[in-house]
């Protein structure tokens, strides 16, 4: 048996590919484009392993989608593979619609006309699990109750608004064609592999490098966070259980304003490693300009996949962050490796003129 698997050198689809090959032996097929994002050095364990195997090419390139499918007859594609930094859509949106929306329109054809050639078992048990984000419900007011999967979709920025457009045509692809569907809206992740344009590894590392800890506007907008091995956790229940046509949220009930969400990792570094300059890395941290349209709060009711399908995260924060603060120190040559040339460049063309506005 073989999945196929979009996005898997990214953050959550490599921790995703070392999850599945750790909980059993059932072959990937893994396509990524190999963006700024998708990093060969996160699978690199994996190297001379017969059960992962990595294609280099574009969701949107319906041939090549159709002969891997043909080729691999996988029971199951999972697609991570999106532009997923809402600052970068800000400045640049048309990867985000080429990739997130047309992307997963090639995608689903190609499926599809894989899907409805083959027999009427395999056809039964055939899944296509997207992987969604909870921002494309928008943005929560203070005592808002958690975003529940029947809320309206309310996207504010350009990489929600190609989630939501995406997550549309998934669903129109199960209740037009009957294609066995399933999605999944998750909340902030965090953990190992994280790339370092996001807040928690980007504050890490430049902790660490003696740089500014960035926070847009006052700090006190509010997100769910959720330790990426935990996701991956959830997305395997939703493919073995998960009803085709339904979405399933998935959340850690961790909701954190980022400022605390700074602090945290400030002791935590303070802890396992000291500022050679004596203080807190706490000292380190620099209120910038806010993002565009930033949306105030997110918080996700995980309910229904809890009740449904009886997941539950396994971390808290507190053990999440420290195993996540200890891979990045132990593992600093991946983040050297990751810091190109065209990270620098982000990086400059972000922070250096004063802010997320920028
Ligand atoms: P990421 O940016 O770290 O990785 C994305 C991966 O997709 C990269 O390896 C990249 O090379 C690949 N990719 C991009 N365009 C491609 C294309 N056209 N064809 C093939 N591969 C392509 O993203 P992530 O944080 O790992 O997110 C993975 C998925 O989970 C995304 O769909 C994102 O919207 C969703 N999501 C992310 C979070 C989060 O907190 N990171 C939370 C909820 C949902
Ligand atoms: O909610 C799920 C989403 O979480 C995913 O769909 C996205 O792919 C993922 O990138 C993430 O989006 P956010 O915008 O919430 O993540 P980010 O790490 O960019 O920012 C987290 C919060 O921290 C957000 O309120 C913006 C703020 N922030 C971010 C950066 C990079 C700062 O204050 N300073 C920063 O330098």
């Amino acid at each position: 048996m073989t999945i196929l698997v979009t996005g898997g050198a990214g953050f959550i689809g490599n921790n995703f590919v070392h999850d599945w090959l750790a909980a059993g032996d059932e072959r990937v097929v893994n396509l990524d484009k190999l963006t700024y994002a998708g990093n060969l050095s996160s699978l690199a364990d994996l190297r001379g392993d017969e059960r992962h195997v990595f294609v280099h090419g574009d969701i949107a390139d319906r041939a090549l989608i159709a002969r891997l499918l043909a080729a691999h007859r996988p029971r199951a594609v999972l697609n991570f593979a999106a532009e997923s930094h809402v600052d970068r859509s800000i400045h640049g949106p048309s990867e985000f619609i080429q990739t997130n929306i047309i992307g997963t329109f090639q995608l689903l054809e190609a499926v599809r006309d894989h899907w409805s050639g083959l027999g009427e078992a395999e056809r039964g048990a055939f899944r296509f699990l997207h992987v969604s984000t909870d921002e494309v419900y928008g943005s929560l007011g203070e005592n808002d109750p958690a975003f529940r999967e029947t809320n309206a979709y309310q996207p504010n920025s350009p990489y929600s608004a190609s989630k939501a457009a995406s997550d549309h045509l998934v669903r129109a692809w199960h209740h037009t064609y009957g294609l066995p569907v399933l999605t999944t809206n998750c909340s902030n992740n965090y953990g190992p592999y994280h790339f370092p344009e996001k807040l928690i590894p980007l504050v890490i590392v430049n902790a660490l490098a003696g740089k500014p800890l960035p926070i847009y506007g006052d700090g006190r907008q509010v997100r769910d966070w959720l330790y990426v091995r935990d996701h991956c956790s959830a997305i395997r229940r939703v493919l073995d259980r998960g009803v085709p046509g339904e979405t399933y949220n998935i959340g850690g009930w961790n909701e954190k304003t980022n400022l605390e969400v700074v602090q945290v990792l400030c002791r935590t570094l303070d802890e396992l490693a000291p500022a050679a300059h004596g203080s807190s890395y706490a000292a380190q941290i620099s209120f910038v300009a806010d993002r565009p349209g930033h949306d105030r709060r997110y918080a996700i009711d995980a309910g229904r996949i809890e009740k449904e399908l009886g997941w539950r995260p396994a971390e808290t924060f507190d053990t999440g962050i420290r195993k996540t603060v200890r891979w990045y120190l132990d593992n600093r040559a991946w983040v050297e490796e990751v810091q190109s040339g065209a990270y620098r460049e982000w990086i400059s063309r972000q922070y250096e003129r004063g802010g997320a506005g920028g």
